[in-house]
Order: C-alpha cells, then sequence, then structure tokens
C-alpha cells in the first residue's frame, strides 16, 4: 500500500497532487486549442440530440452533483440551453416531468452509484437520451446509458472525492464548449480564448498546489473549530459546497456551504469570533460584492480565510488570513478555487487524527438505497 501511495502520506494526498497530471489525461486528444477544435466522440455521434435537447437535466450524487452545479453555469452561459441539477435520489422519487426532448447527463466517479443508475433507468425509460460522465470504465452507469464521455482520473482511492471533481468539470466544460461552438452562442474570439486557457489549466493547478504550506498553517489554526461557514458566488458557490463537504466528510467537522449574498437570510446568525468563513474571492466574478459580504463578516467578528487572486490588496485588509492562487476567468476558476480548499480539509482531517482516507460512515461508492 506503501507503494501504491506513491510516498505521499495519504492517497487523499496523492490524488490532490495527481491533479495537474489527470485533467491533462482528461483532455488528451480531445482539445486541440490552437485549431481551435473541441471533440468527444460521444458528443459528436449525438450532436443533434444535444442540439435539439429543450433542456439538459443533470443527475448526479454528492461531490459528482457539485460538478453538475459548476456545469449548470458553465452551460447555461455558453451554450444558451436550459440546465436543470437534480440529486439522483430525489429525482427518482418525485415523479419528474422528462420527455424524449430532454437530455440527462448522469454523473458519477465510480458509475455504480445505485440512486444514480435507477434516475438513469427512470428517464431512458421515459425516452430521454441519457449521456455518463464517467470515470471507471466498463462499470454499470457507463454501460446503461447511451452514450458518454470519461474523466480520464485514473483510480480514486480516497473516499473523499477530489481529481474526480476536477476532471468532471474538466469534461462538462469541453460539453459546454462543444456545444457553444455548434449554436454561435460564444463568440470566435472568447472560444479560442477558453480553449487556450483550459490548455494551460494544469499548470494553474499546479501553481495553486503550492498553497500546501499556507494551508497547513491556517489548518493548525482551526483544526479544532466546531463549525465552519463556506461562502461563494456564481462559479464559485457549488465550489463552496464542496469545500464544505470535503471538511466535513474527513474531518466531522461541521460545515455548511452557502451562496455569499444568501449569507444573510440566515447563516449571518451564526457569526461571532469563534466561527472561520473561508470565503472564495478571486479577482474575476462578483468581486466586489464578495467584498462587501467579507466586510459583513468582519463586522460580526467572524475569522475570514479567503481564497483570493495572486496580487490582491483589498480582501488581504480585510481577511484574517488569505491563499493566493493564479488568475484564470471565472468560468474556469472552479478548477483553481477548489485546490486549496482540498488541501485545508486534508490537513485539518491529519491534525485531528482522523481516518482521512477512510472517514467513518462513509463509503466510496454507495451501491445500495
Ligand atoms: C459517495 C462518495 C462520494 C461521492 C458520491 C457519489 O458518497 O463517498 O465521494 O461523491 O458517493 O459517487 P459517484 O461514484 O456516483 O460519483
Amino acid at each position: 500500500e506503501q507503494i501504491e501511495k506513491g510516498g505521499y502520506d495519504h492517497f487523499m494526498l496523492k490524488e490532490i497532487y495527481e491533479q495537474p497530471s489527470v485533467i491533462k489525461d482528461t483532455y488528451r486528444g480531445r482539445l486541440h486549442a490552437n485549431e481551435g477544435i473541441i471533440q468527444m466522440a460521444g458528443v459528436e455521434d449525438n450532436l443533434e440530440k444535444f442540439l435539439n435537447a429543450d433542456r439538459i437535466l443533470i443527475v448526479a450524487c454528492g461531490t459528482s452533483w457539485h460538478a453538475g452545479l459548476v456545469a449548470e453555469y458553465v452551460i447555461e452561459e455558453f451554450a444558451r440551453i436550459p440546465v436543470e441539477v437534480e440529486y439522483a435520489s430525489e429525482f427518482r422519487y418525485r415523479n419528474p416531468i422528462i420527455t424524449p426532448k430532454d437530455v440527462v447527463i448522469a454523473i458519477s466517479q465510480s458509475g455504480e452509484t445505485a440512486d444514480t443508475l435507477a434516475a438513469i433507468k427512470l428517464a431512458k425509460e421515459k425516452g430521454a437520451f441519457v449521456f455518463g460522465v464517467c470515470n471507471v470504465v466498463g462499470s454499470s452507469i457507463s454501460r446503461e446509458t447511451h452514450a458518454g464521455a470519461y474523466t480520464h482520473a485514473g483510480p480514486e482511492i480516497g473516499v473523499a472525492s477530489t481529481k474526480a471533481f476536477t476532471t468532471q468539470i474538466t469534461v462538462l466544460t469541453m460539453i459546454a464548449l462543444r456545444l457553444a461552438k455548434a449554436k454561435g452562442t460564444l463568440s470566435n474570439s472568447d472560444f479560442f480564448r477558453y480553449l487556450q486557457e483550459l490548455e494551460i489549466i494544469p499548470e494553474k493547478v499546479q501553481e495553486a498546489l503550492a498553497t500546501n504550506e499556507v494551508s497547513k498553517e491556517i489548518a493548525a489554526k482551526f483544526k479544532d473549530s466546531s463549525n465552519c461557514l463556506y461562502l461563494g458566488r456564481g462559479y464559485n458557490f457549488p465550489v463552496a459546497l464542496e469545500g464544505a463537504l470535503k471538511l466535513k466528510e474527513i474531518s466531522y467537522i461541521h460545515a455548511e456551504g452557502y451562496p455569499a449574498a444568501e449569507m444573510k437570510h440566515g447563516p449571518i446568525a451564526l457569526i461571532d469570533e469563534q466561527m472561520p468563513v473561508i470565503v472564495i474571492a478571486p479577482k474575476q466574478g462578483h468581486y466586489d460584492k464578495v467584498v462587501s459580504n467579507i466586510q459583513e463578516i468582519k463586522s460580526r467578528s467572524g475569522k475570514i480565510i479567503a481564497v483570493v487572486t495572486k496580487g490582491d490588496t483589498q480582501v488581504k485588509e480585510l481577511a484574517d488570513h488569505v491563499i493566493e492562487i493564479p488568475e484564470t476567468s471565472d468560468a474556469l476558476s472552479p478548477l483553481i478555487t477548489t485546490i486549496p480548499l482540498q488541501l485545508l480539509s486534508y490537513h485539518i482531517a491529519v491534525m485531528r487524527d482522523c481516518n482521512v482516507d477512510q472517514p467513518r460512515n462513509l463509503a466510496k461508492s454507495v451501491t445500495v438505497e
């Protein structure tokens, strides 16, 4: 096992560090930035189905559901197709309206999650076209769907999902870009810019991994907290949810993710000097609004840990701690902002002596209801 961990203390840490290379594996042969080409066989073969869809419905569970939320934002913004994201477990039990004009995307790392599989079967019965985004080749979901695209993340052993999440976002962003190209909903220059930016994302993820040390220092300060709040807006709202999920899964600290602006409708009541608030505040995307949210936290004595773009000055003045990440456009930022949150949870869990790779009560894949 020590050999399989490749010199890392835990599978989770190894998998966090694999992200630059597995994101590359995921877009290899599919993304040709200089030629302005994005192609995935499963999408090309079924392009008309996607283009004729009244809407795209995404079904998933856990971290994969968070990737689905990022996909909702990116597909709607780039391709202007309405998207709905559902927990597979809710979808299957609520007599959903679904027609042959719907395209359903099922996201699953393992490809074995019982609720997601059942949601797929239901969608197929109603005549929808079902597309899978799975990591495990030959898994039940990859066989049950009409077509799909694999995330080439390699085996993920740590129960808390890390590299599966970023590679899912990579695939879903490529789908959004491909559909945008077919529909003409992005200008040529934006399309090229995003392709080029996606191509260099692995380097930026690598840079973001350099926040390991600072994340560890911050972890040491907050490891004994009993609660934690994660806030983000737009593309980084799902990242806030995922950051909170990572923390609760492996450190057993109660954590909640919230859209930053929604804080005033509830969570703000929880803020006092005991409450660490992790705010995702990159330069691109609602920055000024997030700054005012940070001021609201500060005036209530909350402890602010902010994820900011390198060179930021405004948030730095307000926050107790900052983690600096490289700049990206808003739409691709989840691939970067999520990295320090994974590291922060990892270090807190290690410092609390938790079983990082196999947290209590959780399973890597939930094949029962
Ligand atoms: C379990 C795992 C999570 C995962 C979820 C969905 O709860 O512990 O890490 O996100 O299942 O799994 P899937 O394999 O369908 O992505």
